[in-house]
């Protein structure tokens, strides 16, 4: 049993940064020593000095932490009621109002949410202005979301004709058609430490900022606000309310769905 008082989180944050390029001082401290006690275990590591030097000659290891620190869990159309409402808005008010759009999935794990995007985008024949901008802290996970294929359990909110109309199965794996996949780019980015990119229609970041301390959530919300136009929408998370958004210049349009105003 490891003693959490006894490990050296300062030395590990700075180690990781120096070698990982991450900022863990950004997550929610508890939950996330408890994770690292657990994989730090997992790895058969006593000290945090000992796990750090385990990861730079490990590559198995080095995955294992990524992966277990960065949480890829997914799914397409993930809160089926909440896509359906995000769905609606792109309809009613996004093609209504712009000729074509400028998308980002941000924080988009293993491609289901970007592909969920471009799906709605297909069957609702909406002009995209550049493909939809996928991005993700974890290389690894990019790399996978880019080949396209998942697993049965991934798309239990897809409807039967969509898995016959966009999906090819195979050994089963489900690959998501090249149509689909040609219209979203996926690209490493760093919510917490890179500038954001400007001129979006809508911005779909979900089941991140969960893991951030308020202020990076705050400073999150500030920089995805000015990356909108004014009429905009940043739709987040089932647990990710946004309170206050006038402070960010959004309003509440729908669940869970808020739109740039100023
Ligand atoms: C739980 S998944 C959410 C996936 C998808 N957005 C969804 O809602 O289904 C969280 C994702 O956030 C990514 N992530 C964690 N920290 C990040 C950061 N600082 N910058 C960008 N992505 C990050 C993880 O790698 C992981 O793929």
């Amino acid at each position: 049993m490891i003693d959490m008082s006894t490990l050296n989180f300062e030395f590990f944050y700075k180690w990781v940064l120096d070698n990982l390029e991450i900022n863990l001082n950004a997550y929610k401290e508890k939950q996330l020593q408890r994770r690292i006690g657990t994989v730090m275990k997992q790895a058969g590591a006593a000290t945090l000095e000992e796990y750090a030097r385990s990861i730079s000659t490990d590559e198995i290891i080095k995955k294992q932490f990524l992966d277990y620190i960065t949480i890829n869990v997914t799914e397409f159309f993930r809160n089926k009621d909440l896509f359906e409402n995000f769905e609606l808005m792109v309809n009613t008010h996004l093609s209504v109002k712009f000729d074509a759009l400028k998308i980002w999935s941000a924080a988009c794990s293993i491609g289901a949410e970007p592909y969920s995007l471009a799906i709605i985008m297909e069957k609702n024949n909406i002009k995209l202005k550049q493909k939809i901008l996928a991005t993700d802290i974890d290389t690894t996970i990019l790399e996978r979301a880019g080949k396209g294929y998942f697993r049965e359990g991934e798309l239990k909110n897809v409807s039967l004709v969509d898995k016959e109309t966009y999906f090819t199965k195979d050994d089963g794996y489900y690959t998501i058609h090249r149509s689909i996949r040609d219209k979203v780019q996926f690209k490493q980015h760093d919510l917490v430490q890179e500038n954001y990119e400007s001129g979006f229609h809508a911005i779909v970041c979900r089941n991140v900022t969960i893991y951030f301390k308020s202020e990076v959530k705050d400073e999150i919300y500030r920089k995805m606000a000015d990356s909108l136009v004014k009429g905009g929408l940043l739709f987040t998370g089932a647990t990710e309310t946004i309170y206050q958004p006038d402070q960010y210049g959004l309003r509440k349009v729908a669940s869970f769905i808020y739109e740039k105003i100023v």
